[in-house]
């Protein structure tokens, strides 16, 4: 018996992994967190599977359930939205069912930062422009923010920031990011990217206020950074035609002579 925890995906119902939909076919149990995983991954689940909705249910509860399968020798799919290793709380998870012996994996999912560069078609590290991207939330209610991990910490760097779980803090987050990125760096909230009522609005830190207009769903992610939208930025070095490299040997005295590792 195993506990598979598995990356639902963003929200399309295809944007689960061939590995993740197998394992839900093959669980006759599954977990899934309502807030936000699609039900129509739970069509994949085999007949009379045990489905469960653990929105409403207490950590303790969780494992229970869990532990319940676990005795009756059940595997069981365990989905969380978007991927496992950002904000889905699998870490507490995994401790319990250490302690309890319980054998477990995971499949990754495809992240909701990469959903939403895809629906804005942005790559976000572009050459001499920004090469890292920093996925990062604000502090909620349930969670405290770590004290280096501050925004203005991370804008100092000028990374492209993928703010998660922060659109109800919008006008907190263009206030404190404009002073290190300026008023006219881009910047992109996607709602509920992949989903059928996905939304988007591209503005500038100076802009994004009016150009949102009323608050909308939660489910958004802020994008800010120079990348986004940018048409000024240098090819890649790594496909310019007098670039030496294994793939592509150039020359008399390649660098990289074919058949070498
Ligand atoms: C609890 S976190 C889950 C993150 C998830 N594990 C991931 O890989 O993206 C929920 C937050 O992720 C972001 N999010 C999740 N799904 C999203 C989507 N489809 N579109 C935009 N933002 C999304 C939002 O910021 C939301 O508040």
């Amino acid at each position: 018996m195993t506990v598979h925890f598995i990356g639902a995906g963003p929200g399309a119902a295809d944007l689960i992994t061939l590995r993740g939909r197998d394992l839900i076919a093959a669980a006759p149990v599954c977990l899934y967190a309502g807030s936000l995983v699609p039900e129509a991954l739970l069509a994949h689940c085999p007949p009379g599977a045990k489905i469960v909705n653990t929105a409403p249910m207490s950590l303790d509860a969780i494992i229970d359930e869990i532990a319940a399968a676990h005795a009756a020798g059940h595997d069981v799919a365990r989905l969380h939205s978007g991927d496992l290793s950002v904000w889905s709380a699998m870490g507490e998870q995994l401790r319990r069912l250490r302690a309890l012996g319980i054998p477990y994996d995971v499949t990754p999912g495809v992240p909701s930062f990469a959903a939403a560069a895809a629906t804005l078609g942005a790559e976000l590290t572009l050459p001499g422009v920004a090469q890292s991207v920093v996925l990062t939330r604000t502090s909620g209610r349930a969670t405290a923010m770590p004290a280096g991990e501050t925004l203005e910490n991370f804008a100092r760097t000028g990374a492209v920031l993928a703010i998660h779980l922060s659109v109800h803090v919008l006008e907190d987050v263009v206030e404190k990011l404009t002073p290190f990125y300026g008023a006219a760096c881009p910047v992109a909230v996607v709602w509920r990217a992949s989903w059928p009522d996905e939304r988007v609005v591209r503005a500038t830190l100076g802009s994004l206020r009016t150009a949102i207009g009323a608050e909308m769903e939660r489910t958004a992610l802020i994008l800010v950074g120079p990348s986004l939208g940018a048409e000024e930025f240098d090819e890649s070095r790594l496909y310019a035609g007098d670039y030496d490299r294994r793939y592509r040997p150039l020359g008399t005295h390649p660098r990289f002579p074919e058949g070498t590792e």
